[in-house]
């Protein structure tokens, strides 16, 4: 298997993207888009539509990935099956990148829109505190604005913290406003799986509490199915309809209201 994660031979457009991500990912831009994005979820959509819309999307701060979503949707939840997973983890994976519908706003100003994704994609780092050198590009920390801000008590738990803004925390706020059946280990891994930081690199340890420490393992399990599932198989789309909609009815997702 190639390396994954190898942004040292990535194309100029990543790092270029993890620039403008590294910057623009402000304390005062994650509030407003959370005001202005997630106060209101008025568009029910069937889970396959929004399974559709992602096949148009394809994720540009991915040096592994040059396939559309749902094909990786698809690649991480039948790795997962394979490896004998409960059906609430096969479904998290299908779904774990579902918040990219967001895209479809086509705000390009605020990086939300098929053209600048820096509001949906990339790894996360945490705002208004040090931002690790083990972050991506780490030679661009010092554009973050909020880095010395010292926001947080050790010990707080990482939901009092503010990640950067995408589409973890998007999805994790539509699953807020609907009557799911999903367990908490689900919740934690879709709003936290792009927050490498945390679950690959180990930082943020003053930040964590009890509950995070026992939602990590979790965190690290998925982790295998997002990353190392990559690979060039394509599936029959109307093949795979008919078991992840059952999966989606058996956890009361399958309409979403998201947009
Ligand atoms: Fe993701
Ligand atoms: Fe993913």
């Amino acid at each position: 298997m190639n390396k994954l994660r190898n942004y040292q031979n990535a194309s100029n457009n990543i790092k270029q993207f993890y620039k403008t991500n590294r910057s623009k990912q402000t304390l005062q831009y994650i509030q407003s888009m959370i005001l202005k994005y997630c106060s209101s979820f008025s568009t029910k959509m069937h889970i396959w539509k929004i399974a559709e819309h992602l096949n148009k999307l394809v994720d540009i701060s991915d040096p592994d990935l040059t396939l559309p979503n749902i094909i990786h949707a698809f690649q991480s939840a039948e790795y997962a099956k394979e490896c004998g997973e409960p059906d609430w983890m096969i479904f998290t994976c299908f779904i774990h990148d579902f918040g990219k519908i967001i895209y479809l706003f086509e705000d390009h100003e605020n990086g939300i829109s098929s053209k600048e994704q820096w509001g949906i994609v990339g790894d996360t780092f945490i705002i208004g505190t040090e931002l690790p050198d083990q972050l991506i590009y780490p030679e661009f920390n010092y554009l973050n604005p909020d880095k010395d801000l010292r926001l947080y008590e050790d010990g707080c738990g990482i939901d009092k913290c503010f990640v950067s803004f995408g589409h973890d925390e998007y999805l994790w706020r539509v699953l807020q406003n609907i009557d799911h059946k999903l367990p908490d280990e689900a919740l934690y891994i879709i709003r936290y799986h792009s927050l490498y930081a945390l679950h690959k690199e180990e930082q943020y340890v003053d930040l964590m509490n009890d509950y995070d420490r026992k939602m990590l393992p979790y965190l690290k399990r998925f982790n295998k199915y997002d990353l190392y599932s990559k690979c060039d198989k394509e599936y029959n789309l109307d093949n795979m309809k008919k078991y992840y909609i059952n999966l989606a009815k058996k956890f009361g997702c399958e309409y979403m209201n998201v947009l």
